[in-house]
């Protein structure tokens, strides 16, 4: 069954259409990339998803509810590490958690240490690199009670290894908390290493134009980096980005 739905959704800020008739859906459990060229529209999809912002029209379901407009449903990472600079590392962990009303500090203080930020519970987020912010942002996204994580970009400001680094680490969370995730993002090669379905979106107006199912073995290693059928992979999906819909 899925679990996010997306139905026709459009969008327009004035005389300028972003969204145009968008429609996917989300299974339980999956990992989805939404790929697409910068500006078409993606962060503006995902305001729609997490309830922040209203669609022109369209619907969003979970698990059969709509959705649309309501904010709490969904978790919802924005593209920034959208940390209270003035709580301490824990204090943020544990904010999703709060919302919910309950506090399960002992997890917080496990997966901390499992994201290899052990002795910085009390630090503030400035205190912080940029990679290890986004490390919290998650945690807190893993530790909220919504089955559905959304992520917009997270690793688009780190460098290259970096950024590996951190794939594998939230392809480990991921294997372990089994979440539904719907993950942003405008590199080819990341959505390929990480997902098991991408869903291309055109330049603006965003349409879908078309999906790839995913198929590489997991756990999944940064070998298949270098396979001959990822680098067949990623000439597909050039071609497709270039294809006129
Ligand atoms: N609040 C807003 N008001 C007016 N225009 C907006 C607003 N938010 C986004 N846009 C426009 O929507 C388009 C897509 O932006 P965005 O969703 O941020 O793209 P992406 O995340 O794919 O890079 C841009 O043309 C941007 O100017
Ligand atoms: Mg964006």
């Amino acid at each position: 069954m899925s679990q996010l739905e997306i139905g026709h959704v459009y969008k327009s800020f004035g005389e300028n259409n972003v969204l145009n008739d968008l429609s996917f859906s989300v299974k339980e459990g999956e990992f989805v990339a939404l790929l697409g060229p910068s500006g078409s529209g993606k962060s503006t999809l995902f305001r729609i998803i997490g309830g922040i912002s209203q669609p022109s029209s369209g619907k969003v379901m979970l698990n059969g509810e709509n959705i649309t407009g309501k904010r709490g449903s969904i978790s919802y990472t924005p593209q920034s590490p959208s940390l209270m600079p003035w709580r301490t590392i824990l204090d943020n962990v544990l904010l999703g958690q709060e919302i919910a009303g309950k506090r399960d500090v002992q997890r917080a203080l496990q997966m901390i240490e499992r994201a290899g930020l052990g002795g910085f519970e009390k630090s503030y987020p400035h205190e912080l690199s940029g990679g290890m912010q986004q490390r919290v942002s998650f945690i807190r996204s893993i530790l909220s009670p919504q089955s559905l994580i959304l992520l917009d970009e997270p690793f688009s400001a780190l460098d290259e290894f970096t950024r590996l680094d951190m794939q594998k680490w939230l392809l480990s969370i991921w294997a372990e908390y089994k979440r539904s995730i719907l993950f942003v993002t405008h590199n080819i090669e990341e959505a390929l290493f990480l997902a098991d379905r991408i869903i291309l979106l055109s330049s603006r107006p965003a349409t879908v134009k078309c999906e790839f199912t995913i198929s590489f073995e997991r756990p999944r290693d940064e070998a298949i980096l270098l396979s001959d059928e990822f680098l067949q992979w990623k000439k597909r999906i050039h071609q497709a980005m270039k294809e006129e819909t």
